[in-house]
């Protein structure tokens, strides 16, 4: 009898979990979910806020070389503004009940994934550009609908980090803008840049929809909004026009418009190289981790330290409590 009425109520909890995707309100931390929805979106934004804090990587890389004190600021901020949305995220994934340990220990394990993009190395001042105008320009189109996801804290997270991403959209095109209408050498390592980025920023976008298992679902439960091949086009819409302004090319000899779709064509995309940068053979993997796990063990003390203050500040037995009691009296 129990298990008849354990079975009715799950039943009943799914068809108002069903009946809220279906009229767009959103799922909140204490609201029930299906064990699989949960699931998807402790992947998915863990996997973000993985990719944003491996992503501060190669633009760090940059910092003491920015070749002006204003771009070496610009370049400062946006760097810290990525380790503010991996806070959000992690923070968002843990109303899902996983821990920040579990998360920081399947990173570094290499169970969890993070953005290929940042597997590729930043070789000239210009990728600080291309990495900005790209792949910052692709996060835009992919997390723009994901304001609209129907999970509230993942939802809310997005709408400030989309703001701070167009910030840094803007400031890669303006990087690219001066070295285009720089000397010859200039220009010719913003096109260099743009070569080197354009194909792994499309890749950014996943693969394709008739390869990518977990999209129909995704889509069900309005986790996605678009699927993977509708971002790409996006994207290489949006590029296409503003690649004009620069006065430089895309390299693909494929790409032109198509009055009939009204969209842009494009060339093939080389899926193995995606595959294989995800299996852990792109040119920085080994670096990436090794700098991540570095910089968490380097971060013990710090980690330590904290829980000993908040433990002693538990106790009452820091300045600062004592501080307080003077206070009230
Ligand atoms: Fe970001
Ligand atoms: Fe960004």
């Amino acid at each position: 009898m129990r298990k008849l009425s354990d079975n009715m109520d799950t039943e009943a909890l799914q068809k108002s979990f069903d009946e809220k995707i279906e009229k767009d309100i959103k799922i909140e931390p204490k609201d029930w979910m299906p064990v699989e929805y949960r699931k998807t979106l402790i992947r998915q934004i863990s996997q973000h806020a993985h990719s944003e804090i491996v992503g501060m990587l190669p633009e760090g890389n940059w910092i003491t070389r920015a070749p002006t004190l204003r771009r070496k600021c610009i370049l400062i901020a946006k760097v810290q503004d990525e380790a503010g949305h991996g806070l959000y995220l992690y923070c968002a994934a843990e109303t899902l009940n996983i821990t920040r340990e579990e998360m920081t220990e399947q990173l570094l394990s290499g169970k969890a994934k993070y953005s290929s993009i940042f597997n590729y190395p930043t070789l000239s001042w210009a990728d600080m550009g291309a990495i900005g105008w790209l792949v910052d320009g692709a996060a835009i189109i992919n997390q723009i609908p994901l304001c609209r996801t129907s999970y509230a804290p993942y939802a809310r997270g997005m709408v400030r980090i989309c703001k701070e991403e167009s910030f840094h959209q803007r400031q890669g095109f303006d990087i690219l803008l001066t070295l285009s209408r720089g000397s010859a050498e200039q220009k010719a390592m913003a096109q260099d840049a743009i070569n080197r980025w354009w194909w792994p920023s499309l890749m950014m976008f996943g693969p394709p929809d008739n390869e990518s298992p977990h999209t129909i679902q995704n889509m069900k439960w309005k986790i996605k909004r678009f699927t993977n091949d509708e971002l790409r086009q996006k994207f290489v819409d949006m590029c296409a026009q503003q690649v004009e302004v620069l006065g430089l090319q895309i390299p693909d000899p494929d790409l032109k418009w198509n009055e009939e779709r009204g969209h842009y064509d494009f060339g093939p995309i080389n899926w193995d190289e995606f595959w294989n940068v995800v299996k852990g053979n792109g040119p920085c993997n080994k670096e990436r981790m090794a700098a991540r796990i570095k910089a968490h063990e380097d971060g013990e003390w710090v980690r330590a330290a904290a829980l000993e203050y908040a433990r002693k500040e538990a106790a009452g037995l820091t300045g600062k409590q004592s501080e307080k009691a003077t206070i009230k009296k």
